[in-house]
């Protein structure tokens, strides 16, 4: 599948369409449409039904080290400074960047990469910012252009070595940026925050300065005291929260995969530091197998754990479950959720300031001083420990973070369930049929209603099946064209089943049931219809629950 064409179907037929479109759109926004809106929620409430309401405290899950409780939480999007400051958010959340004097276009530094190629005694590094095979293509064009070669002359280039990404050129100034004519335009790499600024009240001093959180996560560290002391959760549980985040990415790209407004699906859980470990494999393996049971099956999707110098300031252990994007270079993966082990980093952070690591990289985390030796930014100063009441010890939690984004998911989930085949027409023609395979827990559409013809009470028949569906699945009715026609429309929103009412049910009370997939169609009664449709859906088909 080629790229565009997901694109395409999904603003045709109203799963996502650029933020303020009208007025020429917002690079890194996305609106959800109406059958994007229902896609992403079904995504959402599958996460959280699967992590937090369907837990059972009593039942040791399999590959769990033992039993744990689950519960919620729905933070603000602005939250106190301190708290950026302490995450350590303030300080090191950012990217390198470079300008280009000439086009006034800003780059991702580690994303510019480019090619030695000499010619005519001149020996320039020509860049691109695509990446993979086009990144290479593009390198050669600029290369043509810029010696002003024809495309026939290019054996005259003499290339050296392979496509290298501009942080390990030394000496920029026979560099020729990405949307430049001229060598040498490009700044030195600079820090970029990714925090969103905003002011609170109206007077809007340098005081009154907040951010739009760029994760979720930090409402849960700091309500940690709140949730133990409201609720009788004892350790090892874990808090899960849904909510937009948002980063200043300086090049969102590929569709929803880097937004700058997006949705995580969070989950924070605290253990007993002795036992992290085995929690960390039980999350890893726990949320790898939910996006296989939810339809990524197949080497599209991998569960890779990061080496150590790939970890965060912050992790003893991270894995990235990742999907092979049709937008990538073959063989590349993008990340679709990080599982990552936090240790107590957090929550210290936020008792007693910002944390470092007192010999990098794997030195122990002591509390960051300024020039005058006082703690650079202070914690809460509350105490965040936990006090296990059966054992009488008091100690601060380990934290297991399974960290999702819930519009990577339903991108990858609409990624996987494009297909097309070849089915006969109304002639019996051969047609191209194009539809997508969703899960149906995903499915924004589970069922659709038609009269087989507009006339002869059939229509009326159909209503009252559409109506009795209704309450109880999303159920969409349409007598519009011919038949035909109406089972493509739905396949290709990915409705899983459709119901037809025929001159049969007239006779004798039966209707058509069609399965999307494998085009089947058998008969049941119309009162059974709904029964039939909430086996099919709740896993009597192909898909386990
Ligand atoms: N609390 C840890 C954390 O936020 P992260 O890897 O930065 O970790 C977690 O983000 C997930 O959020 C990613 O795996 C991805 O699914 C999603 N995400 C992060 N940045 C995103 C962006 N710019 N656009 C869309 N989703 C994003």
């Amino acid at each position: 599948m080629q790229m565009e064409q997901l694109v395409a179907l999904c603003k045709r037929r109203g799963f996502l369409f650029q933020s303020s479109e009208i007025y020429g759109g917002l690079n890194g926004f996305w609106d959800y449409g109406p059958l994007g809106v229902e896609l992403k929620r079904n995504v959402r409430e599958a996460w959280w039904r699967d992590m937090v309401t369907s837990q059972d405290e009593l039942d040791v899950p399999p590959g769990a080290p033992s039993t744990y409780e689950m519960t919620g939480l729905d933070c603000t999007i602005i939250m106190h400074p301190q708290v950026w400051k302490c995450s350590g958010h303030y300080d090191m959340f950012h990217d390198f960047m470079v300008d280009c004097r000439e086009s006034n276009k800003r780059y991702r530094y580690d994303q510019v990469a480019g090619r030695w190629v000499e010619y005519d005694g001149s020996r320039v590094f020509v860049t691109s910012y695509q990446s993979g095979d086009e990144g290479a293509a593009d390198v050669q064009q600029k290369a043509l252009k810029f010696f002003k070669l024809r495309a026939k002359h290019k054996e005259r280039l003499q290339w050296d070595g392979p496509m290298t990404p501009l942080p390990e050129i030394e000496d920029t100034s026979q560099v020729l940026a990405p949307d430049a004519k001229q060598l040498g335009t490009l700044t030195e790499p600079r820090e970029f925050n990714l925090m969103f600024k905003t002011t609170i009240g109206a007077l809007g001093g340098e005081q009154d300065t907040a951010f739009l959180r760029p994760e979720t996560a930090q409402g849960i560290f700091v309500n940690f005291k709140n949730v133990v002391d409201s609720t009788r959760v004892k350790i090892p549980f874990g808090v899960a929260q849904i909510g937009k985040s948002f980063r200043n990415e300086i090049t969102p790209r590929n569709f929803t995969f880097r937004s700058r407004e997006f949705e995580q699906m969070e989950i924070e859980f605290f253990c007993r530091p002795d036992t992290s470990p085995q929690w960390y494999t039980y999350w890893r393996d726990r949320r790898y197998q939910w996006y296989v049971d939810l339809g990524l099956a197949g080497d599209r999707l991998r569960l890779r754990d990061h080496d150590a110098a790939e970890l965060s300031h912050y992790s003893c252990g991270t894995a990235d479950i990742e999907y092979a994007f049709p937008f990538l270079a073959e063989g590349e993966f993008g990340e679709l959720e990080g599982v990552a082990h936090r240790g107590d980093f957090d929550l210290r952070s936020h008792m007693e300031g910002k944390l470092v690591r007192e010999h990098e990289p794997d030195g122990p985390f002591v509390v960051e001083l300024n020039e005058e030796g006082q703690p650079k930014y202070r914690g809460s100063g509350k105490d965040l420990s936990y006090f296990d009441d059966q054992t009488r010890e008091t100690y601060v939690p380990h934290v297991i973070e399974p960290s999702a984004g819930a519009d990577r998911a339903a991108l990858a989930f609409l990624c996987e369930a494009y297909q097309e085949d070849e089915q006969p027409d109304e002639k019996g023609k051969l047609k191209k049929r194009v539809f997508l395979k969703f899960h149906p827990r995903l499915a924004p559409i589970k069922v659709a209603v038609f009269p087989l013809v507009r006339k002869d009470g059939m229509p009326e028949v159909a209503r009252e099946i559409y109506g009795e569906l209704k309450p109880h699945v999303s159920a969409f009715y349409d007598e519009k064209g011919a038949v035909g026609r109406r089972y493509r429309r739905q396949d290709e929103i990915g409705t899983p089943f459709c119901i037809t009412v025929d001159g049969q049910t007239l006779q004798d009370g039966t209707v058509t049931l069609r399965n999307r997939d494998t085009l089947d169609q058998w008969r049941v009664k119309k009162e059974d219809c709904l029964a039939e449709l909430q086996e099919r859906l709740s896993g009597a088909s192909e898909y386990p629950q």
